[in-house]
């Protein structure tokens, strides 16, 4: 028996922008986790929501013309509509621009100020926009941010701090104790990695003079709270920290703090020692897992190159989603997205495996049973042996990858004894026992496949609710969610229960049908579209669509800082700014440009090129120029045009 509760959550995210397919992936796998731990019979409480404070929501309120609370007031329902969409069972969903979220993390500033562990103070530091994090001086990798490799912005002011590096022994003796609080093992060993260096005092305060989008300081109020000691406070405040104690001590401590390995650093220093400093009892895991990539770059709102989960949705069905993302993924990794990858899953496990299955096995029950579920001999027969131990080892086996966090293994299991029902339909061959004198066969043999049909629906329940809650009806069973206790069990089909027919569950997705699905600029553009009207034959050589030009995202870009690259005198190194976020590029006109003819140019960059490395600078992007008989000349914008802004 699993614990008596189950508390997980979500990062809740930030309003800036609306979802993509790497939000979707944690929210889905919080929902899994949780459908699996509601069947195994734990009461469960799975939170998610929306970070709504800080500078870059600020930022995008402005670009957009809109005050911040509009801003996320317009977002939110972006997230929440995706939510429902994709069958998301949250139990609740808390934002940060809540009264009952805002007024919890007053009083645990108030409390950590009057017991001296928050202290004021004068800062000299480096600050990264898009991690919104604070680095001294040697945090920096080439003058960057550490974690993002973008520009840093020089900062000096007076600031209120928590006592973190306090905490540094206990918190790395809690970490070695407690092998299971960072999960995997090697995130763990990188956060102990990174308290290898001594730990600094925590900056917890914006001047407002600065920024306004957060929370006042409750004894200061020309501040406002950091965003990050805001968000990480909602895993309490929402439960009812300090306002509704039966409440939050029912669920607190955390089951899993579910994250991506971009937050790994405040999730697993940050957080411990805020929850240490109040007192609380730690999360008992903390879990990160990988990135999703398109080709070999992050997925990532400020590239630009996302996948839109709810065209996915949309155009393959919920269930398909989700069973492709929690496959695809091995937990932990980073996984490529690609749509034929989700096209050749979807035709062969869903399609070909488990759609098949049913529809024969239906099929047959119909033709030779009269609709109804047959009567079953002893299953003492070898295949049957062998088919019976597939199941049960699905099922055995899924709970363990639940135990170990290895939800896709669990999955992967149960397509394996899928595959193991339909050898043994080849091996029996019921049509041709049907031809027989004696049922007897031809009956238990369908009895088997019905009945492993239940278990493995049923085990794939949590991933796919909607489908396999098909399957469910169509086996006679009621509409109800099964428990784990039954999937482990044989035999619980009952004959003479009568089946039903159902429409076909995964039709197979034909090649011709056009790949999705990337975001740009707002726009949906459909990747092969048109392709079926331009075959090889009719496109002349070196000709390419619409389509494809699209896939190069140009956008105007505005210089801010620019230097020679040593050791060459053909390199500059760029700093740009685009839409207000900054950007290193690495281009090749020194010899045409001296550094300080090009600042507050407006220019035209590739913003989805892969990044690299050239002379050991991250080059993120590749400027315009045209290449003239007498050197090189930049593409520039004609008239004020705004930074950020789609070429094309
Ligand atoms: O960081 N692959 O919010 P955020 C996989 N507000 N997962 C991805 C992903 C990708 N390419 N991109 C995003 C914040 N994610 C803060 C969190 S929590 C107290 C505050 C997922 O909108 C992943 O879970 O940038 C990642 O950690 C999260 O979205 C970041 O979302
Ligand atoms: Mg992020």
């Amino acid at each position: 028996m699993k614990d008596e509760t189950f508390y997980v959550t979500t990062p809740i995210y930030y309003v800036n922008d609306k979802a993509h397919i790497g939000h979707a992936y944690t929210t889905i796998l919080a929902d899994v986790l949780t459908r699996f731990h509601r069947m195994l019979g734990a009461s469960t409480h799975f939170l998610t929501g929306t970070d709504e404070h800080g500078q870059k929501v600020e930022k995008a309120a402005q670009a957009a013309g809109m005050t911040p609370q509009e801003q996320a007031d317009s977002t939110v329902v972006r997230f929440q509509e995706l939510w429902k969409k994709l069958e998301i069972t949250n139990d609740d969903f808390i934002r940060t621009t809540e009264p009952r979220h805002k007024l919890v993390v007053q009083k645990i500033l108030q409390d950590l100020y009057d017991r001296g562990e928050i202290y004021r103070d004068e800062y000299d530091g480096w600050y990264c926009t898009p991690c919104e994090r604070f680095f001294t001086e040697k945090d920096l990798q080439d003058g960057c941010c550490p974690e993002c490799r973008r520009e840093v912005e020089q900062i000096r002011e007076a600031n209120y701090f928590f006592r973190m590096s306090r905490r540094q022994d206990w918190l790395v003796k809690y970490i070695e104790d407690h092998p299971d609080f960072i999960q995997p093992s090697f995130r763990r060993n990188e956060t102990l990695g990174f308290l290898r260096k001594p730990l600094n005092d925590l900056c917890i305060s914006r001047p407002k003079k600065r920024l306004n989008w957060g929370i006042e300081l409750p004894f200061d109020t020309d501040f406002v709270t950091y965003v990050w000691f805001d968000a990480l406070v909602n895993y309490i405040s929402a439960i009812g920290y300090l306002a509704d104690e039966d409440q939050f001590t029912r669920w607190w401590p955390a089951n899993y703090h579910l994250i991506g390995k971009d937050i790994l650093t405040t999730h697993t220093v940050y957080w411990p020692t805020m929850l240490h400093a109040m007192g609380l009892p730690m999360p008992k895991t903390i879990f990160a897992h990988g990135w999703w990539l398109l080709g070999d770059s992050k997925m990532s709102k400020s590239i630009g190159n996302v996948v839109n989960p709810m065209e996915m949705a949309d155009r393959y069905g919920v269930d398909a989603f989700r069973y492709f993302v929690m496959t695809e993924m091995s937990l932990g990794q980073d996984a490529n997205f690609s749509e034929e990858a989700f096209m050749r899953r979807f035709n062969s496990d869903l399609a070909n495996d488990l759609g098949n299955l049913l529809s024969r096995v239906l099929k047959m029950a119909h033709s030779y049973c009269g609709g109804v579920v047959p009567e079953a001999g002893a299953m003492d027969g070898p295949e049957e042996q062998e088919l019976l131990s597939c199941v049960h080892q699905a099922a055995s086996g899924m709970e363990e990858a639940l135990d170990r966090m290895k939800i896709d293994q669990g999955v992967t299991g149960v397509l394996t004894a899928v595959r193991a029902v339909n050898r043994y339909l080849e091996q029996k061959q019921p049509w041709t026992l049907a031809k027989q004198e004696d049922k007897g066969p031809l009956h238990t043999t369908l009895y088997a496949a019905l009945e492993s049909l239940r278990v493995t629906a049923g085990l794939l329940q949590p991933v796919m609710p909607g489908k396999m809650q098909a399957i469910r009806l169509a086996l006679g069973l009621d509409d109800g969610m099964p428990t784990f206790a039954e999937l482990k069990e044989w035999g619980l089909l009952q004959a003479g229960t009568m089946l039903r027919k159902v429409p076909v569950l995964f039709p197979r997705i034909q090649k011709e049908e056009p790949p999705v699905i990337l975001e740009k600029a707002g726009q949906v553009a459909k990747k092969n579209e048109g392709k079926k009207a331009s075959s090889a034959a009719e496109t002349p050589l070196g000709v390419i669509t619409y389509d494809e030009f699209m896939k190069v995202q140009l956008r105007t870009a505005c210089v801010t800082a620019a230097e020679r690259v040593d050791g060459t005198d053909k390199l500059l190194k760029l700093q740009v700014d685009v839409g207000g976020i900054p950007r290193q590029l690495v281009a090749g006109i020194a010899q045409q440009y001296a550094p300080e003819q090009l600042l507050g140019k407006q220019i035209v960059i590739v913003a989805n090129l892969k990044p690299a490395v050239i002379r050991g600078i991250e080059s993120n992007g590749m400027l315009l120029a045209a290449n003239d008989a007498d050197g090189l000349k930049l593409i520039t914008v004609d008239g004020a045009a705004t930074s950020g802004v789609p070429v094309r």
